[in-house]
């Protein structure tokens, strides 16, 4: 598998394989898969449905520090580039590369360009963590521009950066493909995330799972026309009694404008919630309707 670090070298390796386009193939030829490394199950599915969608994949591992608050986790992010690398070799797929810059490579100046992305990114997430998804904009913008990939893949985990990312690509005319994965879990439920590395065993075997639970309850008390607002503070009272810190929001949500829905939608809708469980801020969602 071959692993390039600059910006530079891995255009002269992507260049001629877009020219070389096989013509019976309709399919993308270049697919990317946009990561920070610490690889779990759930990346490497992506890794899986990049290589089916496309000729090539890249697979990027680069922990961004524009989407860390001063406060955040930049400096203790899990990083092993080493097992990573090794993780997507035992996948056995042939035409996948790695693509680890550095932070200088990326970022050679402190970039004074941002992407204003409105109102979906304020709520959430947004609101918890100020500027995150500014600095996840500007880093995918330029891993778009840096690899240029017909289809580039997302795990729904992150349901906000995913659709911020569709709502990037289309706003700017970005001529790329966004596909969303169901999000990996644990057989207990559990969303695989590489924060998870953060939980005692009790957090991550007995507490954590209540996140994947309560979503799930809510969703179906949603679905049997209970009402909204009981049901998201229920659900915040039960993960605060599981033993999660008060959770940052509990919210019921259209899936395409992220906007808080007081009635059950007939359109795709969806709960997101985040919630705090000793060193870890585990984020979760769940499609309703
Ligand atoms: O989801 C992530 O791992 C990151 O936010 C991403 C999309 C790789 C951008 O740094």
């Amino acid at each position: 598998m071959q692993s390039f670090k600059t910006i530079a070298d891995l255009r002269a390796h992507l260049t001629p394989l877009r020219q070389r386009k096989i013509a019976s193939r309709i399919a993308p030829q270049i697919a990317l898969v946009p990561t920070m490394g610490a690889l779990h199950a759930g990346h490497l599915e992506l890794v899986r449905r990049a290589r089916k969608a496309a000729d090539h994949v890249v697979v990027s591992i680069f922990v961004n520090p524009a989407q860390f608050a001063p406060h955040e986790d930049f400096q203790s992010y899990p990083r092993d580039v080493v097992r990573d690398a090794q993780a997507v070799a035992d996948l056995k797929l042939d035409n996948v590369a790695l693509f680890t810059p550095d932070v200088a490579e990326i970022y050679p100046a402190a970039p004074r360009t941002q992407i204003e992305l409105g109102d979906i990114a304020t709520r959430w997430d947004g609101a918890a963590r100020p500027g995150h998804f500014a600095g996840v904009a500007l880093v995918v913008t330029k891993l778009f521009n840096i690899a240029q990939p017909g289809i580039a893949l997302f795990g729904e985990k992150d349901f906000q950066q995913l659709q911020i990312i569709r709502q990037i690509t289309r706003d700017l005319s970005i001529p790329v493909e966004i596909t969303g994965v169901p999000t990996a879990r644990e057989a207990s439920g559990l969303a695989l995330s590489s924060r998870n590395a953060y939980l005692s065993d009790e957090e991550r075997n007995i507490i954590a799972p209540k996140l994947h639970q309560t979503l799930q309850n809510a969703a179906e008390q949603i679905r049997a026309g209970k009402d909204i607002e009981q049901t998201l503070q229920k659900a915040k009272q039960d993960l605060t009694a599981a033993g999660f810190n008060a959770p940052d929001y509990f919210a019921y949500v259209d899936s395409e404008t992220l906007t808080p829905l007081s009635r059950l939608s007939p359109l795709a809708s969806r709960l997101l919630t985040a919630a705090r469980l000793g060193k870890a801020r585990l984020i979760d969602n769940i499609a309703v309707t």
